[in-house]
């Protein structure tokens, strides 16, 4: 098949980028994304040209390591489903594909397709630690968690980190991204304990690294490859809101 990319090439964080044209030959419509993007990678090298760089690993859609905007959107065309995991046939013979990187100001380019995204590590870092009594395994039905609560917490952890809800978000909000890393938790006994602390400092950090405001657009639900909900951002901001109501009158640190 014939398709032309238009790809973000920039060589550094401070240089400016411009979008390079190619078409190679030989695509298939079985081929993933980023064995397209290999294909114009050894055919740029093949003629002295340096590779175009991009961000990768699993290729299974779980490492959350992969991620460009294709078409003006975050991972491509199709919904649940991350870059690695796109391939060619979601593309018609004769289409102009444009490739960019996840850009928001939390989100740095590195090089090219690049772009750092340690300002999320660093959120839910902030979130410190969950209690846990150490020595032998207690016995299992010590703790029990409904199924409701099991499946909530399960469903928010399916989250890979992968920055499309940023990316998609006109104001490049981590809010969904958050909630998510705060539900998990929150949602079982064991992560209960140190919730209100928790909020409070993993709502503050995506401040301080630069991420925007949400405001409901939801249109990070809509490019979230796991599918994550938007209504976890609800309960982050009723829980963010009430732990700042019960801190009123006494410092929490
Ligand atoms: S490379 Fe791991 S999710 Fe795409």
């Amino acid at each position: 098949m014939k398709i032309t990319f238009r790809i973000w090439m920039q060589d550094g964080p401070n240089s400016a980028g411009e979008f390079v044209e190619h078409a190679p030959e030989g695509l298939a419509p079985d081929m993933s994304f980023l064995e397209a993007l290999d294909h114009v990678n050894e055919s740029r090298i093949l003629s002295g040209q340096r590779a175009i760089e991009f961000d990768h690993d699993c290729r299974e859609g779980i490492c959350g390591t992969c991620g460009v905007v294709i078409n003006g959107r975050a991972h491509g065309p199709l919904a649940a489903t991350t870059t690695c995991q796109l391939h060619m046939r979601s593309f018609s013979d004769g289409d102009l594909v444009t490739v960019e990187p996840f850009r928001a100001r939390a989100f740095p380019v590195i090089r090219d397709l690049k772009v750092d995204r340690s300002s999320l590590d660093r959120v839910a870092r902030s979130g410190g630690y969950v209690s846990t009594n150490i020595r032998a395994a207690p016995e299992a039905n010590s703790i029990l968690v409904p199924r409701h609560a099991a499946r909530a917490a399960f469903d928010a952890a399916s989250c890979i980190g992968c920055g499309a809800c940023v990316a998609s978000c006109k104001n490049a909000a981590a809010s969904l991204y958050t909630g998510a890393k705060l539900a998990h938790l929150s949602e079982l006994p064991q992560g209960k304990i140190e919730n209100t602390l928790r909020v409070v400092r993993m709502v503050e950090a995506m401040d301080r690294e630069g991420f925007g405001s949400c405001t409901n657009t939801e249109a990070c639900e809509a490019a979230c490859p796991q599918e994550i909900s938007a209504h976890l951002i609800a309960r982050m901001n009723r829980q963010y809101n009430w732990a700042r109501l019960k801190s009123l009158g006494r410092k929490l640190t």
